[in-house]
């Protein structure tokens, strides 16, 4: 296994106290997919001493806060994201004791962990749903039970109690002979919602947080908070639930309405939220928590981050990442520079006075941004487009997140036959789409998939050249879980690691920029060159220093926006670049004539 410790510790200064407050302002946060990352056991699947061996990995590349997807106690049918015990480790990934030394390790190094928080609904196996199965028991109301359809036989087809349809395939409802009723689940049939009405529900769910933040942890990354809250009507009731309405709701090609506008963003989030901060988190310190949040809009991203409101440090937007879908996930549409302008724009204008924003572009359920917006087809533009999204998301004001990976410029998996995918909402919409409801193409399918699956971020991650990538031994006695990249002979940490001019390397600057430079960690935002449709400008102000971030988000040479050039004047000198995706004298040059090359973005100091 290749040794990523240099011995001397990165000279970055590291957040932690390092920023007047609070301390993550200007911290950079890693997620790490537990199962992808690094195994040690040759099982084929990542584990937890796999994370702890891989510790000063991370060290090097200066990040401040690791957040993990779920390693709990869980049958595994969504990753993890279906807990069946929340207070111990999945054998899969290790035991309680493996967490316990992560913990020791990291914090050792600097490094916070955050752990993932998955309570919009638990995994049918769950010992509160299975009592909840008994409409005797104590747990019968902690989940989402409905009857059938009023006048149709329970369990048979259209007896649902609405038309709803699952974000995974099928209908969002599942029928439970033991009760003889239905329970709610958004998400697969086997991630039950659990009902937030109940006050039980909430304390149980609190207790269980507190429970892992007085084990050590720092915080956590909230599964699709914002779901929490649902909007009923004064009795309680879901729309269509009285047989009445139930055709009023837009069907989609799949046969289903969406529960998306009921569930998102309902009545009781606020309420809900604020109780969380006082139950868990108030007196205590140092930690951060993060709230995924579909659904909600910058503006009411700056009410929940506000402090004044006493809700979430900050929330994770989708917006801009649905730029490139149209009606269905899975109808892709070309990526338009202006398009991400705007969502982009509109977070940071919201968060200007009072709140915060988070800064992502890949996680475990987003494909590969260098193959999704740049260009993967040859070494050259791979890198250039890895490091222009990479020094335009950095230099935004927020907390950046670098997906695992996305560091070194990994790319998209490039499968081309269902059977290599593993993701449930991939296969399950193979199913849905070509074969049952027949709205789309075998040929466009496959094609939405490898642009946009999930599974695109999910490969093993690429440490060095061997067989596995280092993720596993070579010899290991089982596969890896998903294919390994064919591309790690090429893309991988060993290669990046000592190479300055590396994507690695690249990332390594923007990790210290924000750690040492305040302008880029809190300065204020402004947009230049608003219709621009190649490049994307902003300056970033704190005080009398002012920063300019220029890059061309195209494989095409691009002019210099007119706003840009007469800011800039006579030109710059090499000493105002203070980072470049090409380099400082590329820059130079490309300034004094107005052009800038394909993928070049240049960070200048005014
Ligand atoms: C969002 C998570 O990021 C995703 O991976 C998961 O499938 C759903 N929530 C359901 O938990």
């Amino acid at each position: 296994m290749t040794d990523f410790n240099r011995s001397i510790l990165p000279d970055a200064v590291r957040s932690n106290g390092a920023t007047p407050n609070p301390w993550w302002a200007n911290a950079v946060v890693y997620q790490i997919y537990p199962r992808s990352f690094q195994d040690t056991n040759g099982d084929g699947v990542g584990d937890l001493k796999g994370i702890t061996s891989r510790l000063d990995y991370l060290a090097d590349l200066g990040v401040d806060v690791v957040w993990l997807s779920p390693v709990y106690r869980s049958p595994q049918d969504d990753n993890g994201y279906d807990i069946s015990d929340y207070q111990d480790i999945d054998p899969l990934f290790g035991t309680l004791e493996d967490m316990d030394e992560l913990l020791a390790e990291a914090h050792r190094r600097g490094l916070k962990i955050v752990m993932d928080l998955v309570v919009n609904h638990t995994s049918d196996e769950h010992a509160w749903f299975q009592a909840s199965r008994d409409k005797d028991d104590p747990h019968a109301d902690w989940y989402w039970w409905r009857p059938a359809r009023p006048g149709h036989e329970p369990g048979t087809p259209g007896a649902e109690p609405n038309r709803w349809g699952s974000y995974f395939g099928g209908s969002a409802w599942q029928y439970d002979p033991k009760r003889g009723e239905y329970y709610l689940h958004q998400y697969s049939r086997k991630q039950p919602d659990l009902n937030w009405e109940n006050p039980e529900v909430r304390k149980a769910v609190y207790r269980m947080m507190n429970w892992w933040m007085d084990r050590g942890i720092d915080g956590f990354r909230m599964d699709v908070i914002t779901q929490v809250s649902k909007t009923v009507d004064k009795n309680g009731k879901l729309p269509g639930e009285d047989g009445s309405e139930i055709e009023d709701y837009p069907v989609g090609e799949e046969g289903y309405s969406s529960p998306f506008s009921w569930c998102s963003d309902g009545p009781r989030i606020d309420e809900f939220l604020a109780e969380m901060r006082r139950e868990v988190f108030e007196g205590r310190e140092g930690y951060m928590n993060v709230g995924e949040a579909p659904g909600i809009t910058p503006d009411r991203n700056e009410f929940i981050t506000d402090p004044k409101n006493g809700e979430l440090d900050m929330l994770f937007l989708f917006d801009h990442v649905g730029i490139d879908q149209e009606g269905s996930k899975w109808n892709t549409v070309p990526f338009e520079v202006r398009n991400l302008r705007t969502r982009l724009a509109a977070q940071q204008e919201a968060v200007k006075d009072a709140g915060w924003a988070s800064l992502f572009f890949c996680n475990h359920d987003q494909p590969r941004v260098v193959s999704r917006w740049g260009d993967d087809s040859d070494r050259e533009s791979r890198e250039l487009g890895a490091k222009a999204f990479g020094m335009l998301l950095h230099m935004h004001r927020g907390t950046p997140y670098i997906y695992e990976g996305e560091e070194l410029g990994m790319t998209n998996a490039h499968f081309t036959s269902l059977d290599q995918y593993r993701d449930l909402e991939a296969i399950n919409a193979y199913r849905q789409r070509v074969e049952e409801a027949r709205c789309q193409s075998p040929e466009s399918m496959m094609a939405a998939l490898a642009l946009i699956g999930r599974d695109n971020a999910r490969t093993p991650m690429q440490w060095d050249a061997s067989r596995y990538a280092g993720f596993t031994a070579p010899d290991a006695a089982a596969e890896p879980w998903i294919g390994v990249n064919p591309n790690h002979v090429e893309i991988n940490a060993a290669e990046e690691f000592d190479d300055p001019d590396s994507v690695y390397g690249f990332y390594k600057k923007l990790i210290a920029m924000r750690h040492n430079n305040a302008t880029v960690a809190t300065g204020e935002w402004n947009l230049l060159a608003a219709d621009d449709e190649q490049v994307y400008a902003f300056t970033r102000t704190n005080g009398d220093d002012t920063i300019l971030v220029v890059v061309n988000l195209t494989d095409k040479s691009a002019g210099l926006p007119g706003e840009v050039a007469e800011l800039l004047g006579d030109g710059v000198a090499e000493s105002q670049i203070l980072l470049s995706t090409y380099d400082a004298v590329h820059g130079v040059k490309s300034i004094a004539r107005g052009e800038l090359a394909r993928w070049e973005g240049v960070v200048i100091q005014l």
